[in-house]
């Protein structure tokens, strides 16, 4: 057959399938074309009889023709197939189908907030893997080498260097190493632990990380500023700050951030365990340590990082109770959150 031959072919078959009015006449053009002993894998087999020369061309018009078949052959059948639907069952009475509206995420909505209060600050919004090494999520945040978080027990572990990172710390020493002081980030993100689910607890939850790194000072009060400002911009303008003394391999000195409970507006209620307060965050000024490992000189940088329950952020601004909720995606109970 010659090339003019083919797409002549070609043409006739596309009027097949055009004029097919029934499933029938297009199931024929189906068989006599694309079938086991149809012309397309007959005129396949013969390629090897063109000449070389003509055969880049051939091949080409027959790989067209077998892709534009099959799509007309797909469009017909459903074009068909609606066709006997409507003919058959087409009940003007009927109410329209019913469709759910999607909405945002509350975890999306809280990290896309954050990023925007964030980057009114300066901030930028980094990113590190899920998958992380030992040494990023561990050795180099100056956990010691038998902590309790490394346990099997806490830890989804790969091998002995590798895990699921269970918080967004490693991706403090991504930024570090990768780049010079000053860094000004954050990185929202997955963590995993082995924790068993509860109202309040999943195995599978989100943080944002904060870390501000300069070589002129950088103070507590400059991280405590900083936070009052984005809990007054995610909570509301009566929404306070408190540090309490904590301790994180990764910080010194550490502390735990407390905002104002947004419920009773620090009075005490049952939201807050009558305290006042709900703790959001870890934070503190990162540690010598830390600066040692990603190459930077402890004695010429300051800064400090921070480290937010996302999920936690979600249920107290939109009053969640229970934090499965946020992973079930009932519709009925996202569209509330509109
Ligand atoms: N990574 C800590 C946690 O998961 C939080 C944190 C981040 C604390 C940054 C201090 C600085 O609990």
């Amino acid at each position: 057959m010659t090339l003019q031959e083919l797409q002549e072919e070609h043409k006739a078959s596309l009027a097949a399938v055009a004029a097919a009015s029934a499933p029938e006449a297009l199931d024929a053009a189906r068989i006599k074309y694309l079938g086991r002993n149809g012309l397309l894998p007959a005129l396949v087999k013969q390629m090897k009889d063109v000449p070389a020369a003509d055969r880049p061309a051939f091949g080409k018009e027959l790989g067209a023709w077998r892709a534009e078949l099959e799509a007309q052959l797909a469009a017909k059948t459903a074009e068909l197939r609606q066709g006997a639907a409507q003919g058959a069952a087409f009940d003007a009475t009927l109410p329209g189908r019913w469709r759910a509206e999607g909405v945002i995420h509350p975890v999306s909505r809280v990290i896309e907030e954050t990023a925007a209060i964030f980057h009114r600050l300066g901030f930028s919004v980094a990113d590190g893997p899920d998958i992380e090494t030992k040494f990023n999520n561990f050795t180099a945040l100056n956990t010691a080498p038998h902590h309790p978080s490394m346990d099997p027990s806490d830890t989804f572990w790969f091998d002995p260097e590798t895990l699921l990172r269970t918080q967004t710390s490693p991706v403090q020493i991504r930024t570090m190493a990768a780049n010079p002081p000053p860094v000004r980030i954050i990185n929202p993100g997955r963590c995993y632990r082995r924790d068993t689910t509860d109202a309040t607890h999943s195995a599978n939850f989100h943080q944002i990380e904060g870390l501000y790194v300069d070589t002129r000072p950088v103070s507590l009060a400059d991280l405590k500023s900083t936070l009052a400002y984005f809990a007054r911009e995610m909570m509301g303008p009566d929404i306070g700050v408190r540090f309490r003394p904590h301790f994180f391999p990764f910080t010194e000195p550490s502390v735990e951030v407390d905002f104002t409970c947004h419920v009773c507006k620090g009075k005490g209620c049952r939201v807050c365990k009558q305290s006042g307060w709900i703790e959001i965050a870890g934070a503190g000024m990162v540690d010598p340590h830390v600066y040692r490992h990603v190459g930077y000189d402890p004695e010429k940088v300051y800064g400090y990082a921070f480290g937010m329950g996302v999920e936690r952020i979600a249920m107290i601004k939109y009053g969640i109770p229970d934090i499965r909720f946020l992973y079930e995606n009932d519709i009925r109970f996202l569209s509330q959150l509109r």
